[in-house]
């Protein structure tokens, strides 16, 4: 299992590529189009949303779990980018369990984020769809082959027609357009549906090695992140096994990828933001605006609190360190290590968001290393001063690392630990 261990964006998309490599299937378990994960091949960038970022390798088997928010003309769309670029997809497989993610739901997103719920979503339809899943008003991949489906998307389709028309003054959806643009996507991708619990637990069941991709991060997920401002699933680890439909008895590793400092996108709480030209400069350097949306991301100094805590409630076994290169150019690099409210000091990140508002980061200081770390191919070859940032990670959060990322491209990985035996 792969995890992002921060709010998102902590470089998912190019660890998982690098491991895929040693993989057979790659299943992403949660999550929609609000993802954007990156992969730097040579020359070459793919940004994915949907997709599994092992879609890259011709011979792995590319999952979209049950888990997954399907926004099917994003996803069509998808496929048809990858294979304009020589991708092949054809080893692509969808749930027909994941829930399907409708234009109404966009719209939704749309106009809750201008009313109640200013939370600076990506306006994906996110939230909205997987809402109807959990009031059981949602249409899964299989539901639309059913006979009966037009009839009960007519039911539907008239109640968010009502809300549309008297709450939000805004045109009604014509049921039959929706239907039609079902239907076209649903011709294209027919042959990818498959039960993908089944596939995948046959997969273990023979021996192949599998491995989840999360979306977002641990302080993003509906009940353990920063509540209300998260996505609406669970990118933690206990969602990867919905998500995807195997038991947790069958998970070996589960990997956290730590992003060297801290970003987050869209509104909500973050201890260690720096609203200074150094938040500017590690944006600047680290190239952080928004994969989907291409909003400016909040930065900030790495943030151990937060860690310990992905650490806790994801069971971390492994932590996969990225983008340490961006820290290269400074003197001296600080890790918040503890929260300080009033005269107290919180061990553990607190459930109340009225408490993290208040609480001001705790740091200690370390040395930068001040050369390029881009060329690094082994753990020997980074500088003491790297290592000792590095080794500091794994001392705060009791994990170890088993890999760290000195650039986007694939072979700008260092592995300190084989994940895949
Ligand atoms: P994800 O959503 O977790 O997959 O992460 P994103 O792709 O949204 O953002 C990570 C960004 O950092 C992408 O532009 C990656 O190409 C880039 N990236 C990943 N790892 C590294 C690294 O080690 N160093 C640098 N400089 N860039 C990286
Ligand atoms: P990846 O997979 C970073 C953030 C949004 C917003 C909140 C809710 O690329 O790491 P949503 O559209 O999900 O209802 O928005 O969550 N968010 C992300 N931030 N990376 C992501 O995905 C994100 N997906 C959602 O910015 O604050
Ligand atoms: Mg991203």
């Amino acid at each position: 299992m792969l995890v992002g261990a921060q709010w998102g964006d902590e470089g998912k998309g190019k660890v998982t590529d690098f491991l895929a490599e040693k993989a057979d299937y790659i299943v992403r378990y949660q999550g929609g189009t609000n993802a954007g994960h990156t992969v730097v091949v040579g020359d070459r960038k793919f940004m994915l949303h949907l997709i599994p970022s092992g879609i890259l390798y011709p011979d792995k088997v590319c999952v979209i779990g049950n888990g997954v928010a399907l926004d099917l003309e994003m996803l069509v769309n998808e496929i048809e980018g990858l294979e304009r670029e020589g991708i092949d997809t054809s080893n692509l497989r969808i749930s027909s369990r994941a829930h399907l993610l409708m234009p109404y739901h966009k719209k939704f997103d749309e106009l809750q984020e201008q009313g109640c719920r200013q939370l600076g979503t990506t306006k994906r339809g996110i939230g909205p769809a997987y809402g109807d899943k959990i009031e059981r008003v949602g249409f899964r991949m299989t539901d639309v082959l059913d006979d009966d489906f037009p009839a009960r998307l007519e039911t539907v389709v008239k109640e968010k027609n009502r809300i549309l028309e008297r709450l939000y003054d805004q045109p009604p959806y014509d049921c039959r357009d929706i239907l039609d643009r079902l239907r076209a996507c649903v011709d294209r991708l027919r042959d990818y549906v498959t039960d993908t619990s089944l596939l995948v637990n046959r997969a273990l069941d023979q021996g192949k090695k599998v491995m989840l991709e999360g979306a977002q991060g641990t302080l993003l997920d509906i009940d353990h992140g920063t509540y209300p401002y998260v996505t609406s699933s669970h990118p933690t680890a206990g969602g990867a096994c919905v998500g995807s439909g195997i038991g947790p008895t069958r998970v070996s590793r589960v990997v956290g990828v730590v992003k060297a400092y801290t970003t987050r996108v869209g509104e909500g709480p973050f201890p260690t933001e720096l609203t200074d030209a150094t938040g500017d400069f590690i944006r600047e350097r680290g190239a952080e605006f928004g994969t989907t949306t291409g909003r400016p991301r909040r930065c900030g100094w790495l943030d151990a609190v937060i860690l310990r805590y992905a650490a806790r409630v994801n069971g971390l076994t492994d932590l996969a360190i990225t983008k340490i290169d961006v820290l290269d150019e400074f003197e001296r690099i600080k890790i918040c290590v503890g929260y300080k409210r009033g005269n107290t000091m919180l061990e553990e990140f607190p459930e109340s968001l009225k408490v993290l508002q208040d609480c001001e980061p705790v740091y200690i200081e370390m040395d930068g290393w001040k050369t390029s770390l881009q060329n690094c191919r082994t753990y020997e070859e980074l500088p003491e001063a790297t290592r000792r940032y590095i080794e500091k990670i794994t001392e705060l959060t009791g994990v170890p690392h088993c890999l760290v990322a000195v650039g986007p491209g694939r072979g700008q990985t260092i592995v300190t630990r084989e994940v895949f035996a």
